[in-house]
């Protein structure tokens, strides 16, 4: 499907305007949508189970009575909605609630957007969700609780009490990723995009299963919603219409830099200096400093991944592969790669094979 079909789908699908993320890290913008008009979230999320979109059926979820639930502690969120670990019929499950009572008619309808999102998806790489409790003041999704986020493994491996990421471990995760959303781009319908892929919005599980999680922002029409670091020039730049399936590509691409270097995109940079690096400039994330990795034998592997993402965050948006592509590229890279990864590599000589990460995007960091 192109993404001229998506958008058709993605009308169909999307029958509110109301979707605008409140959280710090994302960007807030009214030009482009209304705000949230409130439309009767009243006593009870009466609506949860209505029919919903062009799929033609009703989402099916478990209606949970909150008083089955017991709550441990705080595992993320602090913004709106906080996540907590619990216990739902026996099992550690994670708790993702929204007890502010600030809660207004908006909030109450991303709630319910993002219910509605998850109640659709099965996927081995989509965090399970067991069902909800939708009688405010106790709304909370109720999931199958991971270990830690991504951003954790990739950025706080001594808080895990893990080790580093090695590469093919990193590269094992975002194939994994890249999974989830081949599933939401070419096999859920209406075709889901997910407009907040980021290493913070990817979980892992007790096995190292990645499962991706967070679909707050894929009912939201504001174009400039989002994580900027993770932001496409299209819609860092609040192009009309930019909210494609590429634009989830761009991210990935990102989110693959960052995996393979472990680095954060952007690090320390304010919106305004990444909108006029990656809009203006054309950079992209640096050259990554050298680490222990893979060795020599999986270093044209490794390059070719690099490459990979190179590709993904390309300027034009039609110059992205599409997740089919970077499924099947992420699997033969994968294969080369060795299993016990450890060891020198050169990370500039891996840098001169995957191209892509020229001087400009070194200069135009450097200018800054
Ligand atoms: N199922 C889960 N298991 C373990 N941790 C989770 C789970 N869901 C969310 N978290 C943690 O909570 C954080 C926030 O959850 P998320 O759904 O991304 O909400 P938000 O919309 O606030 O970003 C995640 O980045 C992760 O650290
Ligand atoms: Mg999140």
């Amino acid at each position: 499907m192109s993404d001229d079909e998506y958008a058709d789908d993605f009308e169909e699908y999307d029958g509110d305007n109301s979707k605008v993320s409140e959280h710090e890290h994302k960007q807030r913008d009214d030009d482009d949508g209304d705000g949230g008009d409130g439309d009767g979230c009243g006593s009870a999320l009466a609506d949860v189970t209505s029919s919903y979109g062009g799929d033609g059926g009703a989402p099916r979820f478990e209606a949970i009575d909150f008083r089955d639930v017991t709550m441990g502690k705080q595992v993320g969120g602090g913004g709106v909605g906080i996540v907590y670990e619990g216990y739902f019929q026996g099992r550690a499950v994670a708790l993702k609630t929204l007890f502010d009572p600030r809660v207004d008619d908006a909030l109450k309808r991303e709630y319910t957007d993002e219910l509605h999102v998850m109640a659709r998806l099965r996927h081995p790489n989509v965090v399970r969700f067991d069902g909800a409790c939708v009688e405010p003041p106790n709304l909370c999704f109720v999931m199958e609780l991971c270990e830690h986020s991504l951003y954790q493994r990739l950025h706080q491996p001594a808080q895990c009490g893990t080790e580093e990421v090695d590469e093919r471990t990193a590269a094992e995760l975002l194939l994994g990723t890249a999974q989830a959303m081949l599933y939401l781009h070419d096999e859920v319908r209406p075709a889901i995009v997910h407009r907040d892929l980021k290493s913070h919005n990817v979980l892992v599980d007790g096995a190292g299963v990645a499962k991706l999680c967070d679909f707050g922002l894929v009912g939201s029409k504001v174009v400039s919603a989002g994580t900027p670091a993770y932001m496409a020039p299209e819609l860092l730049e609040g192009t009309r219409g930019a909210v494609s399936r590429k634009a989830d590509v761009y991210a990935f691409g990102i989110m693959l830099w960052e995996a393979l270097s472990r680095e954060v995109p952007w690090d320390g940079c304010e919106l305004e200096d990444i909108r006029r690096n990656v809009c203006e400039l054309e950079a992209r994330p640096g050259v990554p400093r050298a680490r222990a990795s893979s060795g020599r034998a999986g270093a044209a592997a490794v390059a070719d991944l690099y490459a990979l993402a190179a590709r993904c965050w390309a300027p034009r948006s039609a110059e992205r592969p599409e997740f089919r592509e970077v499924v099947a590229e992420m699997r033969a890279a994968i294969a080369e790669l060795p299993a016990a990864s450890r060891g020198g590599l050169d990370s500039i000589e891996l840098l001169d094979a995957a191209g892509g990460f020229g001087d400009d995007a070194l200069a135009s960091l450097m200018r800054k």
